[in-house]
């Protein structure tokens, strides 16, 4: 029934939440963004002036907070990966007093959801002051940081209401994705594989792993009921992964979780796992298959009850989960989905309100 979601319907319809219904539109989202950024002949359209200003820049600012933060950490891998430009991501907040020496032809990128938020504003206001340009990618494209930016590219998500961003996130990635890829066309680099066709794969996945909510489920319930702290773990960009899998988990059941970089545990964090202590780990890189398991084996060693999420070809049999293949890049758009319904049960079961947690707001119109 899911093939019916209108990503653009602002009515709860027959979910319970607004959170869970955006999780199951992410595979038309994904679809739509597709439809959205390719041409009559299959190939990226994009806006030609967006285009110009990255392959003017010497080096690119991401400035985000929250989630889009963390949609920024993944964006810069394909822009340096994919369109072989340098990339710097900062958080908005402390963008004004660790403001880093910035390069000859900059451009900011800002990532906003809203389109609102403060903290990013600030920025903008003080980087146009500068005379640099920006782009904004964002959902709403009247939105103050879409106006007063040079550029917009659009997520074309649909409304996001449930506090805690979801399909949001998913869209920021795969629309830096696509802003990559033809940046890397524009500059005649060789790529060694379709990027709509990978996206299009991404997209049939997701559907599959939102029509496996049950699993999630019995996951989210033997590993968050009783617990108040929990720990991520992830290399590579899997940890970005795992950082937005512990925002997701703190912000709407309110336990504390930390995403951490795998091999970073052993120099402190390592000291809080207990008998019991939940630690989820995500390995979706070969490069990394080995030591993050070698994490896993660690913290169990000290009584964590782990479970590790992979996907197919670097897999286990003693793996919890183990996601279908999509292309190495593009895990994260597959890797965040069951982070997201683990949250989204843990949140239900601790009787918490899902779509509105406690002191947080949708978009944070002060600094
Ligand atoms: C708020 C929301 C977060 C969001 C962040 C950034 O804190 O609660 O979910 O990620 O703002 O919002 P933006 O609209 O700029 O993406």
């Amino acid at each position: 029934f899911t093939a019916e979601i209108d990503a653009t319907d602002t009515e709860k319809g027959t979910y319970d939440h607004f959170m869970l219904k955006e999780i199951d539109e992410q595979p038309f989202v994904i679809r739509k963004i597709i439809q959205e950024y390719q041409d009559e002949n299959d190939n990226i359209k994009l806006d030609p002036a967006v285009r110009q200003a990255m392959m003017r820049s010497d080096r690119i600012y991401i400035i985000a907070a929250g989630t889009s933060y963390n949609a920024g950490l993944v964006g810069k891998q394909f822009i340096e990966k994919i369109a072989d430009i340098p990339v710097e991501v900062h958080i908005a907040s402390e963008f004004s007093y660790n403001m880093p020496l910035l390069s000859k032809k900059p451009l900011f990128i800002f990532i906003s959801q809203s389109g609102e938020t403060a903290d990013s504003r600030s920025v903008l206001v003080r980087i146009k002051d500068l005379g640099h340009p920006a782009l904004t990618i964002t959902n709403v494209p009247g939105s103050t940081l879409s106006r007063e930016a040079d550029y917009t590219l659009r997520l074309h998500a649909g409304p996001e209401i449930a506090v805690a961003s979801t399909k949001a996130y998913t869209a920021q990635i795969a629309v830096l994705f696509i802003l990559a890829v033809d940046i890397a066309q524009a500059k005649k680099l060789n790529l060694d594989f379709d990027p709509l066709q990978e996206l299009g794969i991404v997209s049939s996945v997701m559907e599959s792993l939102t029509d496996q909510k049950e699993e999630y489920e019995k996951i989210a319930k033997e590993f968050f009921t009783d617990t108040r702290n929990a720990f991520f773990i992830g290399r590579g960009v899997d940890y970005f992964v795992v950082q937005e899998a512990a925002l997701k988990l703190k912000e709407i059941s309110y336990i504390q979780a930390e995403g951490f970089a795998g091999g970073e545990l052993k120099h402190g964090t390592i000291a809080l796992i207990e008998e019991g202590t939940p630690v989820i780990a995500i390995s979706t890189q070969e490069n990394v298959n080995y030591s993050i398991r070698g994490n896993v084996q660690e913290v169990a060693a000290r009584g964590a009850k782990t479970c590790i999420l992979s996907i197919k070809g670097l897999e286990q049999d003693s793996d919890t989960v183990v996601l279908p293949h999509v292309h190495e890049l593009l895990t994260p758009l597959i890797s965040v989905v069951p982070m997201q319904l683990l949250a989204y049960y843990a949140a239900l079961h601790r009787d918490c309100d899902v779509d509105k947690p406690r002191n947080l707001a949708k978009s944070v119109t002060v600094e």
